[in-house]
């Protein structure tokens, strides 16, 4: 059985694939592959492109050419919920587009042949994934303490949104997720590719899960916080989650 594990940014994917073993590289639809062993997993690392279009192509690419048996994402986000902090974590238990407005022929949000607005991973993959965060979390001794996190960061679980839009404005997070919350969509952070990826598995019927690290806050100082994140941090949690992914489902 085949892991995919899907990242939105190199710096993001360095550290997984520093581990991997038996390396094969191979490009399709002008993505790269990587094909091999994690950990004694067979997996296929990706990178998703940066928006929903990339993301949908590449999560394809895996399921048509590479059959695999699940796709887990790995990235960052901005918080944009109460008490979502720089560094807190955020598994999703479910996606919207929230730059999907087809009003007044469907609701606000919802895309069209879905059976509701919420788009929504795998209930069984995420919490194997929820368990492997709060491991980390739990194990790891400060392993995820920098200057730019919380002195003791939190595990999250709940609805992201993604859309076409790196949010770099307190308003403009403000106007995407008032209206949301008070349709009874509360949204923990915002990202760009992530529901894209889950309405692809959901065509598929493939499970899917996500694990964001929330670098910014969405806000005026989004564009420093999360340069500085992706450079500092992003790497190395993203291998250290994976890793204690593969322990945890080896038990299950
Ligand atoms: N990914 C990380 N931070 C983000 C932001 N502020 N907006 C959209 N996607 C992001």
């Amino acid at each position: 059985m085949t892991t995919a594990i899907l990242s939105a940014l190199p710096e993001e994917q360095s550290g997984l694939l520093a581990h991997l073993e038996q390396a094969r590289r191979g490009v399709h639809a002008g993505r790269v592959f990587w094909q091999g062993s994690l950990h004694g997993h067979s997996v296929v690392l990706a990178l998703s492109g940066i928006g929903k279009v990339a993301a949908a192509t590449t999560a394809t690419v895996l399921i048509e050419r590479f059959r695999v048996a699940r796709i887990v994402f790995t990235g960052v986000a901005g918080g944009v919920g109460d008490g979502v902090g720089v560094g807190d974590i955020v598994v999703a238990q479910d996606y919207l587009q929230h730059d999907m407005d087809v009003s007044p022929l469907f609701e606000r949000w919802r895309v069209p042949g879905y059976s509701g607005v919420r788009l929504p991973c795998d209930a069984r993959l995420s919490a194997i994934l929820s368990e492997a965060v709060d491991a980390c979390l739990a194990s790891a001794g400060g392993y995820f303490d920098h200057e730019f996190m919380s002195a003791s960061p939190r595990l999250h679980r709940g609805l992201v949104a993604s859309g076409d839009r790196f949010i770099t404005c307190a308003q403009v997070a403000r106007d995407l997720r008032d209206p949301l919350r008070a349709a009874g969509h509360d949204v923990l952070a915002v990202e760009m590719e992530g529901a894209a990826v889950a309405q692809v598995c959901l065509d598929y019927a493939l499970p899917f899960a996500a694990v964001r690290t929330i670098s910014d806050r969405a806000d005026d100082s989004a564009h420093v916080d999360f340069p500085c994140f992706m450079q500092k941090v992003a790497s190395r949690y993203a291998e250290r989650i994976v890793r204690e992914l593969f322990r945890v489902l080896q038990k299950t």
